[in-house]
């Protein structure tokens, strides 16, 4: 390790001489200071948190020689740099995250405050970063004093499928009083089903459909609120409004094939835990704890389920319930429920937030009294609602992802989804109403019953997301492709929430497996998916089948044993390692690597000769057009993928044994693949675009035969007009194997196709979100009654994997090591277009990279963060044909050449802006 360390600095100080950097520039610059990914986060229970910051400075080859970070008790504290908990002391090292937490054990209920300073190649310090915090949770089982209260409804459930059963959502209440002077006030809760904490008549926090989702049988999260400035001396009131959610409420497609059980997955009755710390400031402290002492209620919503809609009767609020000088004397005591089985432990990924808000653009009336509100955009999340009108007035809200010809909302793709809010007016003023427990996948809003005509402020489409799509931009000549960006950006926001589903519309909303591997690296260029996809981890983990494999979908609640499939199952490699290649991840690695060594010996078992048959449910390249691939073939070219990441994997945990034995055994697969599926002249014995976009993406062809393999599926992608014959696992693969062997071109061809099937033909026919099928929809076929009333999506991210070659190609930002600190640069320049340009924030910071034709010269405009190098690959041999800024690159003293063949020259830079340009 220190041998390792010293060849870094020795590295770290070559490589600065090397650029003879002598141009004194300011002090680099500290950013976004983050404890476990969070700013600031509260209630984590990590007992090691990781920091990571991201360091900005002008001009070239800047980069970070020593950290120190502090830790002290209080702010003022820290403001001293009276370092009381843990001072890393100045640390030789360019590392700037996943540095682990080193001091004294972290107490459970306690904030701690930091800042971090750094030297730079210079050996000149910063100032140090601005001061962050976090709190650490209640971090023992002994800390939890709450019970878990909520109130009886009754339960009058008759028949299982034909009809539906929505209980009210609960309130609870509890008033307490504050005589003393309050120095801290933090509230620990959490609810077996969903719930909305309250305070003094108001929501605590911004998130919504707490606590979260998990198998509620391994684990229940809680959430951490710091509610110092919301409580007051005299009375207060806390409050829980609980409804049925994940934990009891409809799941999935269970009604549509009749499972055994439709809801109540996990349990029946909602119920919610909590409790508040307070400590005053003469050093006294007090626990408000959910206790039988606690009031419970039913009120306004009298139905409350995520997928099949809220009801709302503004009639029953019991109005002021959350607020002090309420009279509770008609309310009950509690019903006491148990949690017998579970882990209580802090959320560790996004909660879902109101992310945007969107203003109709149009109201058209198809029939008289309905009236559609679009709101521009397919989008995950609720509508709010603004009326006015007489008492007991029903005003019905319906939710559609396209229209029909007659103007009104399609929802014969919704299937089993009701995906209908009800309001009912109290008739006092002008009312506005959300719900709090369902969300709906649409772009238009049905609404009938309302009073008058309404107009286009009577509604709001609040978007819902567990993230912001803010990592990355994608500029180009072509605008078919820039609006297909955005797409895949709204419906990547639209399913990323709380756990990535496969669409938000129709009675599914699973955490499909196959659709989140194939879309996981398109998902981090377009957001920061760290948190959100540590999350997924444990839902993965807990999900994995006991016999190894990991399910079709996480959570997974239903009781069927033999739910995997080959390129579904691959989730539980395919994600760490992502996680480890794009965030540097190895904590990601060590908690998934005892499930992926399991589901490694399953595919041993299940498999002859090193070739994995297809087995398990067999969806084969799901939704594939004209083509189909053999579910064998996927099968096998899926644990040879495997083999090669664990092997990586392996490697970065620092277990060479099983590094070696990985690698040996993916050897072993491709050897027996070859045997099996590839020909002496290169073609796949199946032929299809799938087969070839597998084989030579995951190395699997036999090097003399990969060049022939890829040529052989350009031919095919041009004989077929370049259009896909391809569905979920070939689409992704297809480019990244074709740019990977030079057909750029193609790549091209096929990225800017119109005609069914692509991309293009999506957007051509007006859409704003990606499609589960190549063909959801056509502007002459709105009825296409056939395939709507049936399983056909208008937000799936499955086919917009195509962000990764996006990125990794058209723009050309990629990772050599993990974690981007050695960045590739390397654009596939092409005459299909003018110009690309994009940028993507990385762990390190924001990388940049345009290029752009003028005359016979191409323009490379690059951006490379502090702290890092890159690799620039300059489509040209000729050393004398490349010029950046003024200068020849061969006079460049600040960059270096390392290599130059037929086609490129690749030269090493540090950080700084960069503009080449390129005789070609
Ligand atoms: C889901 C998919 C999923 C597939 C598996 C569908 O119903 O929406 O995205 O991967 O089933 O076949």
């Amino acid at each position: 390790m220190k041998f390792q360390f010293t060849i870094l600095i020795i590295t770290l100080l070559a490589f600065s001489n090397s650029y003879s950097q002598n141009t004194k520039f300011d002090a680099l610059s500290i950013h976004d200071v983050r404890v476990e990914y969070f700013e600031n986060p509260e209630g984590i229970d990590a007992p090691r948190p990781r920091f990571s910051w991201i360091l900005k400075g002008e001009g070239r080859n800047r980069f970070q020689s020593a950290y120190q970070i502090i830790v002290a008790s209080s702010s003022e504290k820290l403001i001293k740099n009276e370092a009381d908990v843990w001072d890393s002391g100045k640390v030789n090292s360019n590392h700037t995250n996943q540095i682990e937490y080193d001091g004294i054990s972290l107490k459970s209920d306690s904030k701690y405050y930091w800042k971090v300073k750094i030297w730079d190649e210079s050996n000149n310090t910063t100032e140090w970063s601005s001061p962050a915090h976090w709190s650490m949770g209640l971090l023992n089982f002994s800390n939890w004093k709450g019970l878990f209260i909520g109130h009886d409804v009754g339960y009058d459930k008759t028949d299982k499928y034909d009809s539906l059963y929505l209980p009210s959502a609960r309130y609870l209440r509890k008033s307490f009083t504050l005589n003393k002077k309050l120095k801290k006030a933090t509230a620990y809760t959490t609810a077996l089903g969903l719930y909305e904490l309250r305070l003094n008549g108001k929501k605590v926090g911004d998130d919504y459909f707490l606590p979260g989702w998990t198998d509620y049988n391994k684990r229940l999260y809680y959430q951490t609120f710091d509610i110092t400035d919301r409580l007051q001396e005299g009375e207060n009131v806390v409050g829980a409004v609980i409804a049925d959610g994940w934990y009891a409420g409809y799941i999935g497609y269970a009604l549509l094939v009749r499972l055994d059980k439709v809801r109540e997955f996990y349990g029946v009755n909602p119920s919610f835990m909590g409790q508040i710390h307070i400590e005053y400031e003469d050093g006294s402290t007090e626990i408000i704890a959910s206790d039988r002492s606690w009031k419970s209620n039913v009120g306004a919503i009298r139905e409350a389920d995520i997928i099949m809609g809220e009801t709302y009767d503004a009639r029953l609020e019991n109005s002021g319930w959350d607020t002090p000088n309420y009279d509770d004397s008609g309310w009950e005591n509690p019903k006491i429920y148990t949690y017998p089985n579970g882990e209580l432990e802090a959320h560790p990924g996004t909660k879902v937030k109101n992310v945007e808000q969107l203003k109709p653009i149009e109201i058209t009336e198809p029939s008289p009294g309905t009236y559609v509100f679009n709101l521009g955009k397919n989008i995950a999340g609720i509508a709010e609602l603004k009326v006015k009108g007489p008492k007991g007035t029903k005003v019905q809200l319906r939710f559609g992802e396209i229209l029909k010809s007659d103007g009104q909302i399609q929802t014969e793709n919704l299937r089993k989804a009701r995906a209908t809010d009800t309001y009912i007016l109290k008739g006092e003023g002008l009312e506005t109403w959300q719900p709090k427990f369902t969300y709906h996948g649409f772009q238009y809003i049905e609404v009938t019953g309302y009073p008058g005509k309404p107009t286009l402020d009577a509604i709001t489409g609040l978007v819902l997301s567990s993230i912001e799509t803010d990592a990355s931009t994608f500029n180009s000549s072509n605008t078919m492709n820039n609006t297909l960006f955005k797409n895949i950006n709204t419906t990547q926001s639209a399913n990323f929430f709380e756990i990535p589903t496969d669409c938000p519309q129709r009675d599914e909303r699973l955490g499909w497996t196959g659709d989140a591997q194939i879309y996981m690296r398109s998902a981090t260029y377009n957001s920061d998916v760290a948190a959100f996809m540590t999350k997924f981890l444990v839902d993965l983990d807990d999900a994995q089948r006991w016999y190894g494999a990991y399910p079709n979908f996480a959570p997974f609640p239903y009781s069927r044993p033999n739910q995997y499939a080959p390129a579904w199952m691959d989730v539980g490699i395919i994600i760490p390692y992502n996680m480890y290649k794009v965030y540097n991840d190895t904590r990601a690695l060590d908690f998934m690597y005892e499930g992926m060594q399991k589901f490694m010996e399953f595919q041993e078992d299940a498999s002859t000769d090193y070739l994995r048959p297809g087995g398990g449910n067999n969806w084969g390249d799901w939704l594939a057009v004209n083509e189909e691939t053999s579910h064998d073939f996927i099968g096998s070219s899926f644990y040879g993928y495997d083999a090669k990441l664990m092997a990586e994997m392996a490697e970065a945990l620092g277990k060479t044994k099983d590094a070696a034995s990985y690698r040996n055994l993916f050897e072993n697969i491709k050897k027996a693949f070859a045997k099996k599926y590839i020909l002496a002249n290169g073609r796949t014995t199946e032929d299809t675009q799938t087969t070839y976009a597998l084989a030579l993406y995951f190395d699997l062809y036999p090097d003399n035969l990969a060049k022939k393999g890829a040529a052989r599926l350009a031919e095919k992608i041009e004989k077929n007009g370049y259009k896909f014959a391809t569905g979920f696992l070939g689409t992704k693969h297809v480019m990244l194997a074709l740019s990977k062997y030079g057909y750029n071109d193609i790549s091209y061809k096929i990225f800017q196709q119109t005609e069914y099937p692509s991309w293009g033909y999506s957007v051509e026919n007006g859409s704003t979100s990606i499609w589960e099928r190549w063909n959801s929809y056509t502007k002459d076929d709105t009825e296409n009654s056939d395939l709507n009333a049936k399983m056909n999506s208008f937000s799936h991210y499955a086919f917009g994997s195509v962000a990764e070659w996006m990125f990794q190609h058209a723009v050309g930002i990629d990772t050599e090591d993990s974690g981007y600190r050695n960045i590739i640069i390397k654009p596939a320049i092409t005459r299909e277009m003018d110009f690309i340009e994009g940028s993507y924030k990385s762990i390190n910071g924001t990388i940049a990279s345009a290029w752009n034709w003028k005359g016979n010269r191409v323009l490379m405009n690059i951006k490379i963060p502090v702290n890092t190098k890159a690799k620039v690959h300059i489509p040209t041999s000729v050393l004398s044909d490349i010029k950046e800024g003024n200068t020849s690159l061969s006079k460049n003293e600040s960059i270096k050449i390392l290599n130059s063949n037929e086609k490129e020259t690749i030269v090493e830079v540090g950080s700084g802006t960069y503009v080449f340009s390129v005789r070609m």
